[in-house]
């Protein structure tokens, strides 16, 4: 195994060089009470903490930063850590992806600019996996992730909840009136048991998995629920793990290939992951400069069954599946769609880290030939609605509706929608097609978790459940429906969907992977002469760099300016 020498460290250049610099570094350390043997000849390992009092699903990593830091320093290193910015799903406004970037900035940036070696990443609340990962691989150095883990089950009268899916159920039952305020509010208490992300195979799970498959976490790490003490133990040993990945100087660029990516992807897929992974991949996998698309999603889902029988695909939640094998378990199940020489920051290969690895529940971890469906839980679909593409969770949708002809009931925004969706007078039946414009990364602006649309009030009275609802937005990972998301390009940016209206006919054809809108040519001519943009929402500030900068919903709505390319120049220290 190739090891560094203690000069190769990067933190030395400010702990250990002649001149005034490194006598005010080494000055403020001891002001801090570290003694010269705390830094000299060691690395310098930065914690990225995503804890904050607004960050419920990380409320744990007060105590599991400690962890951390125990076995940093007892592998020889200097924990040191560094809060980054939380990123609440549930509280920040008006919605996280906004701020995804933002963090990948921050993450980034702290990094780079600190005497630092390695990197601890502590996240798990939808976008800080994503987050923390694009700006470490940015940043280049040794990293591992460390997962938050999900929270316990919910339980409301004998019965598991779970977080997010069936916050949505019981709201469309507590809107349709079969639901008492009485019943609303005990499921309100029932719902989230402890710290950890949402426990359904949301974004949250979907992406801690993902960067599990990817090679980014310790084995096994993603699915240990947050408050088990399996957790703590892994926290400590990603502490020990990332000083030996300092010394033996591997990075994240030499683990997350593209066929570590294309691995990522089948996991997603088998476990009826979130289509918020889609975009949220495809970002990453800029950030390591390796091209994944669209269409390596639409492959990949074609060949990879759902075997994770998880909502909001299937019955169960996160505890069962870490009960019933995990991670590992399910891998196990798929080796022969994973490229098994994947390099993994534990430093074994992914096939070496699968060996001994169970399921102990056929039906949480279905078996090949039993799969929950018989393809992966997302598809991309392509046509004039389309034509850069666009999602749908297909493992969640109702399959009477995969095929699909009805007109468009159209809802020019968010605002639009909220007014009348439930007026008795808006002419809609359950064949309708309901579309929302302007939900997309320029249009929201942000791509906000809007794509679920409503059912409209006296549609949910007669039995109605599910509808087609189309529109440029993202939904949350816990939701379910047949919703297209993700339209691209976005209304906003001038693509077809900004064209439709009310009484337009679409065909939607899941199987063939088509979203048609079904209007001559000559017509859609004459709307694109009439259409003018909407004004822009920021003025200034942050939402303006990201109005201007963000990329399309199929480019993984990256900043432009952050893309993979020559590596960023070492800080000067004089
Ligand atoms: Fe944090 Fe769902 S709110 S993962």
């Amino acid at each position: 195994m190739k090891r560094i020498e203690v000069s190769d460290l990067r933190s030395q250049r400010w702990f250990d060089a002649p001149g005034i610099r490194s006598f005010n570094v080494r000055t403020r350390a001891l002001q801090m009470g570290y003694s010269r043997r705390d830094f000299e000849k060691k690395p310098v390992i930065a914690i990225l903490n995503t804890w904050s009092d607004f960050a419920q699903c990380h409320s744990h990593f007060k105590q599991r930063v400690e962890e951390v830091k125990r076995g940093v320093l007892q592998a020889g290193g200097l924990p040191m850590e560094l809060p980054a910015m939380s990123l609440s799903e549930t509280m920040v406004k008006p919605t996280t992806m906004l701020y995804r970037n933002f963090l990948a900035m921050e993450a980034e940036e702290l990094i780079w600019s600190h005497p630092v070696d390695g990197v601890v990443l502590m996240g798990g609340c939808d976008k800080t996996t994503p987050g923390l990962i694009m700006g470490a691989a940015s940043a280049g150095l040794p990293a591992i992730f460390v997962p938050a883990g999900p929270m316990l089950t919910g339980r409301y009268r004998g019965r598991p909840l779970g977080s997010g899916s069936d916050n949505w159920k019981f709201w469309d039952e507590r809107r349709a009136g079969t639901i008492s305020e009485h019943q609303w509010h005990d499921m309100e208490a029932s719902l989230a048991r402890s710290p950890g992300h949402c426990m359904t195979m949301g974004t949250a799970s979907t992406m801690t998995s993902a960067a599990e498959a990817l090679g980014l976490t310790l084995p096994g790490a993603a699915s240990i629920p947050a408050v088990d003490s399996a957790h703590a133990r892994m926290a400590s040993d990603c502490g020990r793990r990332i000083v030996e990945l300092v010394w033996e100087d591997v990075r994240p660029q030499s683990i997350a290939t593209r066929a570590s990516f294309l691995n990522a992807v089948a996991v997603v897929m088998a476990l009826g992951g979130s289509t918020n992974a889609v975009i949220h991949l495809i970002a990453m996998a800029g950030r390591f400069g390796v091209p994944l698309t669209l269409r390596d999603f639409d492959e990949v889902s074609r060949v990879t069954p759902v075997l994770a029988n998880l909502r909001p695909s299937g019955a169960h939640l996160m505890e069962d599946f870490y009960y019933a094998g995990g991670l590992r378990g399910i891998m196990s199940r798929m080796t022969d769609r994973l490229d098994l020489s994947c390099l993994t920051v534990s430093g074994l290969s992914l096939g070496e880290t699968l060996m001994g690895a169970e399921v102990f529940d056929d039906d949480v971890i279905r078996p090949l030939d039993r799969p929950v469906a018989s393809e992966g839980g997302i598809a991309i679909l392509t046509g004039s609605l389309a034509p850069d593409g666009a999602v749908i969770k297909h493992s969640a949708a109702s399959p009477n509706l995969s095929r699909h002809q009805g007109r468009a009931v159209v809802f020019e925004d968010r605002d639009d929608l909220a007014r009348r969706i439930d007026d008795e007078a808006l002419e809609v039946d359950e064949t309708s097609v309901l579309v929302m414009k302007n939900g997309g990364a320029v249009g929201a602006p942000g791509l906000p978790e809007w794509g679920a649309l409503p059912i409209p009030k006296k549609l949910l009275a007669k039995g109605v459940r599910d509808m087609v609802r189309i529109s440029d937005a993202r939904m949350s990972g816990t939701s379910f429906g047949t919703c297209i998301l993700h339209v691209s390009p976005e209304a906003a940016r001038g693509g077809p969907l900004a064209l439709v209206q009310d009484g337009d006919l679409i065909e939607l054809d899941i199987p063939a992977r088509r979203i048609e809108l079904c209007v001559d040519a000559d017509e859609l001519a004459r709307r694109r002469d009439a259409w003018t943009p909407p004004a822009p929402f920021f003025s200034r500030g942050y939402g303006r760099l990201f109005a201007e900068h963000v990329t399309s919903a199929d480019q993984g709505c990256d900043f432009d300016f952050l893309h993979a390319g020559t590596a960023t120049p070492e800080p000067k220290i004089y």
